[in-house]
């Protein structure tokens, strides 16, 4: 075991967030994010605008992150950054930046799995007392991915089950976009839902071949049609009924996930579940899973709020279990925008 602090500055840019992170170990000293406001009128992420608003940010985040967190940059001892999956315009400006950064600075470069991160996200040590035990599943829930994890350490993970189409993250800004609110559009379903009836509305949950296997394409088909028929008898049935149909639709996206889930620790014999990604952050998920403490004996793990969605932190902790292992790159070393866990 090693007694010297390890400093390692983390970059985060595979969507529309650029984040850079700086960590002392598995502490977490400065985390940065400037969000791009840019996409909300487009309705989702422009990957062009989310490229050149990166190039912008990518310097002043990383400096405040620098001064933040009391560190100077000759202090540091690697640079991690994600490698992928995402957008490939978006990563190669964290790619470029880090390795020409690791070369200025003469430090050695570190690759990171943005969903793994994702999923280490709980092993930050922040005066966290609930860090899952191996094995535990993972409900990895974002924008871009649904995923049932098996992992059986920081770099062992089986895929049980996954989305064949849409992701969950998907499902949640895709309805809220027919629903007239704004991007991302989860938060928003979230808050309404609160003040909503959540059985006022039914839509059929898809089947999958794999039962652990999710499809979000046809609830998104399924709510444009019944909003069409309802909007046709009355065109103010939208805003009428607004906070019922956030609840009803959260509602039947979040029994599709813990359906699965269930299925998933019945299978496997694993009680120990948690979740992580930016979908994560929702309330009712993070209700639904407390109440199955009592009802199904499980250990929960529910990251804190500012690591749930994107952020650098995540891929600082990854760096750092890599950084014990020496597991570096060399310049040769490029983004992957389909890589896989
Ligand atoms: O992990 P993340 O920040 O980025 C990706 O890697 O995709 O996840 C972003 C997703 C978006 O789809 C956003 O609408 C969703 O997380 N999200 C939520 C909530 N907060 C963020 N979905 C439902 N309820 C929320 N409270
Ligand atoms: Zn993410």
């Amino acid at each position: 075991m090693t007694t010297k602090s390890i400093y390692i500055l983390s970059i985060e840019s595979s969507c529309d967030d650029t984040a850079a992170a700086i960590l002392q170990n598995d502490t977490v000293l400065s985390n940065v994010i400037a969000n791009q406001k840019i996409h909300a009128a487009y309705g989702g992420v422009v990957p062009e605008l989310a490229s050149r608003e990166h190039q912008k940010n990518i310097v002043p985040v990383v400096q405040q992150a620098l001064k933040q967190a009391g560190i100077d940059k000759k202090e540091l001892h690697a640079i991690a950054f994600t490698k992928g999956p995402g957008l490939m315009g978006s990563l190669l400006v964290g790619v470029s930046f880090s390795k020409s950064l690791s070369i200025a600075l003469g430090i050695p470069l570190i690759a990171v799995n943005h969903m793994q991160a994702h999923v280490l996200a709980h092993f930050i040590n922040d005066d966290n007392q609930n860090i899952p035990q191996f094995p535990f599943l993972c409900l990895t829930i974002s924008g871009g991915h649904t995923q049932i994890l098996k992992v059986m350490s920081y770099n062992n993970f089986e895929i049980l089950g996954e989305t064949i189409d849409d992701a969950v993250g998907e499902a949640f800004d895709k309805s809220a976009k027919l629903l007239g609110l704004s991007y991302p559009g989860g938060p928003l379903i979230d808050k309404h839902a609160k003040k909503g009836n959540k059985n006022a509305f039914q839509f059929t949950k898809p089947k999958t071949k794999n039962e652990l296997d999710f499809s979000f394409s046809g609830l998104k088909t399924a709510i444009l049609y019944f909003l069409q028929k309802k909007v046709k008898n009355n065109p103010n049935f939208i805003k009428e009924n607004l906070n019922d149909i956030c609840a009803s639709i959260q509602n039947t996206i979040v029994e599709i996930l813990m359906h699965k889930l269930q299925l998933a620790s019945k299978k496997t014999g694993i009680k120990h579940i948690a979740i992580a990604g930016g979908v994560s952050a929702n309330s009712e998920i993070r209700k639904t899973l407390k109440t199955f403490e009592n009802t199904l004996g499980w250990k929960t793990y529910i990251p804190k709020f500012e690591y749930t969605t994107d952020n650098a932190a995540m891929i600082g902790i990854v760096g750092y279990y890599k950084f014990l292992d020496k597991q570096f790159e060399d310049m040769s070393v490029s983004a992957n925008a389909r890589m896989k866990i």
